[in-house]
């Protein structure tokens, strides 16, 4: 299909279906990172994108977000602590009004950052994790040093006067040690945790096979973080434990960023804005914000107007009574699974792709094996730059 629509269109479809304001606002302020997950959500080819936003440029970008509405604002990459004007930027969103929440490995943090992040009013920091344990979490980091350096972060965060939040993404290796991951949270005195199952996009998508767990590790997983809600509960401690299934394991898809351009804006290090953190690789010409302003961006611009309404759905979505619910699912995950970004998400049991979930499902079923994962890294980013070109 052709992957650009024209501005008059898009403007037409923006008449016939309002839209909500850019609520939230993700800074993806890098793509440098000193880890190397390979369930990172970054695109493969980011090695390959243009030159970063500088500080006045991102101070604009905000600017023009908080005038639209924009509340929240998160900070991330990459690992947005690689940016030397971390402090800087913080202290402007404050000044302009946001609710900033730094999204963080914790590798490059230290107890003087940490300070000068609150003297600028930094809200909120989130420091995620790859495992519970040295070994799985270093292997899985590529760093020999970041389990020690996460833990030491963590702890001084809190004791700096944030709540604790901690991220723990689980997949098939680490996920029936769901029962150590609460103990070293509850360990950490943390306040919220959330035990993510990977999501297939991006860097997962490519390691899909390595990283999925079977239907009863997850199963497993959920039954405990159940019984340790109750046992903590009742034991008066008020760490909230979230839990959240892969979208691999559900039967109708989810309405994904809560609708495409309804109230979430991603800006990336080189200044392309999309309505989600990994539309990048769709067959749309995205804009961006050295170009064009965020308004015209956000109300006019065809890649926001894309799949705003429902003109754009197909059968099953199109005569769908649950479409206003879901959407349709999520675009990227059907463009993944199916190479046409209008079809409906294969996770829906109603979805004529729906079979490639199920035969995901099944290949996890198989023993795990020692196949390599590909780890997210400038070499490998390149190589796959190269293969697209
Ligand atoms: Fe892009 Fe769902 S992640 S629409």
């Amino acid at each position: 299909m052709s992957s650009v629509g024209s501005t008059t269109a898009a403007k037409l479809a923006r008449e016939r279906q309002p839209h909500g304001q850019p609520l939230w606002l993700l800074a993806e302020l890098t793509y440098k990172c000193p880890l190397q997950c390979p369930y990172c959500s970054n695109p493969l080819d980011f090695a390959d994108t243009g030159a970063e936003l500088s500080t006045e440029q991102w101070i604009d970008v905000f600017r023009q977000a908080r005038r639209l509405g924009a509340a929240q604002l998160g900070f991330s990459g990459g690992e947005p602590l690689v940016r030397r004007d971390l402090e800087r930027l913080i202290a402007e969103a404050r000044q302009l009004g946001y609710y900033t929440n730094l999204i963080t490995s914790g590798i490059g943090l230290d107890a003087a950052r940490i300070a000068a992040f609150r003297e600028a009013g930094l809200d909120h920091i989130q420091v995620s994790f790859q495992a519970a344990d040295e070994e799985v979490n270093n292997l899985l980091a590529g760093s020999k040093k970041a389990f020690a350096q996460k833990l030491a972060m963590a702890r001084e965060v809190k004791a700096q006067g944030y709540p604790m939040v901690l991220n723990f993404v689980t997949h098939r290796h680490n996920i029936d040690r769901i029962d150590r991951i609460i103990e070293l949270c509850v360990e950490l005195e943390a306040d919220y945790v959330e035990l993510a199952t990977c999501q297939y996009y991006g860097w997962a998508y490519e390691n899909r096979e390595q990283l999925l767990p079977t239907r009863a590790q997850l199963e497993r997983a959920e039954h405990i973080t159940n019984e340790y809600r109750a046992r903590l509960a009742e034991q008066g401690n008020p760490i909230r434990l979230i839990f959240v299934t892969p979208d691999y394991y559900e039967e109708r898809p989810k309405k994904c960023m809560n609708g495409w351009g309804e109230i979430f804006l991603t800006v990336t290090p080189d200044g392309t804005a999309l309505p989600c953190h990994s539309a990048r690789m769709l067959p749309i010409a995205f804009p961006n914000v050295k170009q064009q302003s965020l308004e015209q961006i956000w109300n006019e611009s065809s890649g926001f107007n894309h799949f705003r309404g429902d003109d754009w759905m197909q059968e099953p979505c199109r005569s769908c009574d649950e479409k206003a619910h879901d959407h349709g699912g999520c675009r990227c995950q059907a463009y993944l699974l199916t190479g046409d970004m209008n079809a409906a998400d294969p996770v829906c049991a109603k979805s004529p792709h729906h079979d490639t979930i199920l035969a995901a499902r099944q290949a996890a079923e198989a023993p795990a094996h020692e196949t390599d994962v590909t780890y997210r890294n400038e070499r490998n980013s390149r190589v796959f730059a190269r293969s697209i070109d």
